[in-house]
């Protein structure tokens, strides 16, 4: 199976930005320019839980598709601040990203938990968006691939083959992101294609060959359409350029057409 067969995705991760005001604004400019893409790139906007319902609302009947940013892997109970995966479910929300390395970094996310998270996640039927990456001095050490598997492999145990197909991997070094400083379209595929043959050892070439997996870091509107024509980068995780109807379109675009 190559990249064709694979379904591409392009979602933007808005982190803590737009009111609902704002968030309604956003979408209803992306909406029309995007519209071409349907059958073709699936189209995601990854919000604030404040602005799930107005995103909702707001693409319903386009072929928008609305992500949460995070989700806690307790059905319930005493977890003050946390949200669960069923009122995701719940609101109509399809997607929700995983593990981000700002969830890593600043909030005490660590592999454990993010495995927790995803189980809980596939398992009320929404759609992991599973983020991976090394950081600067990871690289630096040499160590990217053993950092990649370890965090791909833990964050992946007690999945099945069957419930893998609502598994993302987004690959995002960690020092790519929000600091305009994008890895090389090699450097980026070298690790996409690594995670592809982890994926293959842990289930099988099939499920390697079928499963989504994007880049993210400082993609935008100039270097997306170089990374995604590399043969396993299936499309992008984008911060800042999300939050630009045009930017955003156009790595759609480049989706749609590479
Ligand atoms: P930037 O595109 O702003 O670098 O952010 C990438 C990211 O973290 C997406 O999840």
């Amino acid at each position: 199976m190559n990249k064709s067969t694979r379904k591409a995705i392009i979602a933007g991760n808005w982190k803590m930005n737009k009111t609902r005001r704002e968030a309604k604004e956003l979408l209803e400019a992306i909406k029309p320019l995007v519209a071409n893409a349907e059958g073709n790139v699936e189209v995601i906007a990854c919000v604030p839980f404040t602005n799930l319902e107005t995103a909702i609302n707001t693409t319903a009947g386009s072929n928008v598709k609305v992500g949460a940013e995070n989700v806690h892997f307790e059905k319930s109970g005493a977890f003050t601040g946390e949200i669960s995966a069923d009122m995701l479910v719940e609101l109509g929300v399809e997607y929700v990203v995983i593990g981000h390395s700002e969830r890593r970094q600043y909030f005490g996310e660590t592999d454990e938990t993010v495995n927790k998270r995803l189980l809980s996640a596939i398992g009320s039927g929404l759609k992991a968006i599973l983020c991976v990456g090394e950081t600067l001095e990871q690289r630096e050490q040499g160590i990217t691939e053993e950092v990649i598997a370890m965090q791909t492999k833990i964050a992946l145990q007690g999945t099945c083959e069957k419930c893998i197909k609502n598994v993302v991997i987004a690959y995002e070094p960690v020092w790519a992101i929000g600091t305009g400083k994008v890895a090389t379209p090699e450097q980026a595929q070298d690790v996409c294609a690594f995670i592809r043959k982890t994926i293959a050892g842990l289930f099988n070439q099939e499920v390697a060959d079928g499963i989504t997996i994007q880049y993210g870091g400082s993609m935008n509107a100039k270097n997306c359409a170089e990374l995604l024509a590399k043969p396993d980068i299936d499309g992008g995780l984008i911060g800042g350029a999300s939050l630009k109807a045009e930017d955003f379109n156009t790595i759609v675009q480049a989706a749609v057409n590479g």
